[in-house]
């Protein structure tokens, strides 16, 4: 008998078979203040209406700083503070369809800065701050980004590129800006000088209200555009696979500087007027556990990695906490292994909820519900209103339990509306007539379950973070002793995969444990802090193919001991 695990009991979604013969998109429409007559705006529809009903005084934010001070915020609070910044946004001259970008820790400043960028019709561009210059550099002039809103610290981490950002106006700093330069101002002179009661914009649903980078086999991250009209299945997925309820505390661990963080760390739930726990914090297991309790965490949306750390903190550890509050538990970003299920079955006493989607995606596609039998390792059924399937190359569909490419049909109402001056890299989407390919490789079984095999392509996932083999080996290649250098994702039973670097060394220099080290911090505070290499291997040369492209792939057979495949392109 195949393990499955039944539902406890049904929530907002009572019977998934209904929904998928009678749902329909524009059935959601009346959620929406626009569909009164109001403006069109996705900050609008997160918290100023909630500001002009019952849950003006409502918590919308419980803000905990990394020492542990919470900072509460209220929907009216919200909504003043957002229509300030939009305002005081404007007074420093942004406009409608401006890119400004958000380098901030998670602080209830990063919050109140990406509302009232969406609020004044700019498209807000969240960068995690653990990016280092470059990174942020490329993304900067990629999207010709004209205003930032940054800490001191992570100002001064852009020193070295700054000469570099020639589009960006001004830097509006959270806390003292004092010697900073005149390309500076305040925060608090921006919120200062702005008008609380100013109104959202209306917007177009293909507006864009965001601007997520992206990794991808080939080059550097690409700007993933998403629509205003996203509103619809973020509002839709928040309900009835999150599961949201009006008396709920929900906590999305994830960071806003990833499509999680801001479709289901932010927007989503704030469509809905549920009340967002934030932890500024680094992972910490006893911590975790304490948020969840104290603050009596009803739904929690959480990742693999952290789940397995947990797991690795022991079950000792857990039972000194009580989880009474905790009624829904789901998970997204990198396969959820069968056995982080079983665990949380056994010391939990919760199913965790698999669900997935892509930045692309700007919303979950393919889930588990709480109405709806949960069989460990699989990723679900989609969502009533997406067509999801598992195709050949041709677009055909394969047989049950076959495997092949994870293909959508276009149109659901979060899909990216583009990729940032790159519309060929937009167009390879669609490549196949009539689908729209993930990159992933999947299977299908007899019951309509998903189940993931592997990314199609050479996206690296390290602790649910999606990062590029070029991004990295381009840093990599910077640093002096580096001649050449081939980047994959081996596996990794805690972090789903780590980056390993296959490096071959200028004739002047030779192997080393300190360069090992040496190389690793290089990329850390340039690229990014979880970018590095854990694991570097110096070779002699490199499998190339006779156009002078490092083969991946081969790397990667040879680092698993498989087979090579086909090495007919190979130099030698
Ligand atoms: C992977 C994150 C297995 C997948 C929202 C996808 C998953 C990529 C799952 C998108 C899952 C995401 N099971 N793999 N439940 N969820 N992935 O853009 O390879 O950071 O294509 O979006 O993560 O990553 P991204």
């Amino acid at each position: 008998m195949e393990e499955t695990i039944p539902p406890k009991q049904a929530g907002n979604l009572q019977d998934y078979e209904a929904a998928l013969k009678e749902f329909t998109w524009s059935s959601v429409d009346k959620e929406f203040d626009w569909s009164k007559g109001g403006a069109y705006n996705v900050a609008r529809e997160a918290i100023d209406r909630h500001a002009q009903n019952w849950r003006k005084n409502k918590i919308a934010l419980y803000s905990i700083t990394a020492t542990n001070e919470v900072r509460k915020y209220t929907f009216g609070e919200l909504s003043e503070l957002t229509g300030r910044f939009a305002s005081g946004l404007e007074k420093l001259g942004a406009v409608k369809g401006d890119r400004i970008f958000v380098f901030l820790d998670r602080t209830s400043e990063l919050y109140i800065a990406m509302i009232g960028i969406t609020k004044m019709g700019g498209i807000s561009g969240p960068l995690f701050s653990a990016l280092g210059p470059e990174a942020v550099k490329d993304r900067a002039l990629d999207s010709s980004a004209r205003f930032f809103i940054t800490s001191p610290y992570l100002y001064k981490r852009l020193e070295p590129v700054l000469d570099d950002l020639v589009d960006v106006e001004k830097f509006i700093i959270v806390g003292d800006n004092e010697g900073l330069g005149e390309k500076t101002v305040k925060f608090e002179e921006v919120i200062g000088s702005g008008d609380p009661n100013y109104q959202a914009v209306n917007m177009a649903p293909t507006d864009p209200y965001i601007i997520h980078y992206t990794s991808g086999s080939t080059g550097k991250p690409k700007g993933v555009l998403l629509g205003h009209k996203s509103m619809i299945q973020q509002w839709y997925t928040s309900r009835y696979v999150l599961d949201l309820r009006e008396e709920d505390t929900y906590w999305c661990t994830a960071d806003p500087g990833w499509v999680t963080g801001t479709s289901y760390g932010i927007f989503g739930p704030w469509f809905l007027g549920t009340t967002l726990i934030s932890y500024e914090g680094r992972f910490d297991a006893r911590t975790w556990y304490s948020i969840i309790q104290n603050y009596g965490v009803t739904v929690w949306y959480t990742a693999p990695t952290a789940l397995r750390m947990l797991m690795r903190a022991g079950d000792d550890l857990v039972r000194e906490f009580n989880f009474s509050k905790l009624r829904h538990v789901c998970s997204v970003g990198e396969p959820l292994n069968a056995e982080v299920v079983r665990w949380g079955m056994r010391v939990l006493d919760r199913r965790i909820h698999d669900t997935w989607w892509q930045t692309e995606t700007g919303a979950q596609l393919i889930c588990n519900y709480p109405c709806m039998a949960i069989k460990p390792g699989s990723m679900g059924r989609p969502i009533p209103g997406v067509i999801a399937a598992v195709v050949d190359e041709n677009g055909v569909e394969v047989p049950p339990k076959k495997e092949g490419f994870l293909a959508l049909r276009p149109g659901w109402p979060s899909m990216m509306l583009g990729i940032w001056r790159n519309t060929s890299r937009f167009k390879e989407y669609f490549r196949v007539p009539g689908w729209y390919i993930a990159g992933d490789q999947a299977y299908k079984d007899e019951d309509g379950y998903f189940w993931f095999l592997g990314r199609a392509d050479d996206v690296i996932k390290t602790s649910g973070e999606r990062l590029g083999p070029f991004e990295v080996e381009s840093a990599l290649i910077e640093h002096p002793a580096v001649a050449e250098a081939g980047v994959i994702g081996k596996p990794d039973e805690l972090r789903g995969e780590i980056v390993k670097a296959f490096i071959t060394l200028r004739p002047e220099h030779k192997p080393s444990e300190q360069l090992k080290e040496d190389i690793s911090k290089f990329v850390k505070t340039r690229l990014a802090y979880y970018a590095y290499p854990r694991e570097i291997e110096f070779v002699d040369s490199l499998p190339k193919t006779r156009s002078g492209k490092i083969m991946r792939r081969v790397l990667k057979a040879k680092e698993l001991g498989q087979p090579l495949g086909d090495l007919s392109t190979l130099e030698d």
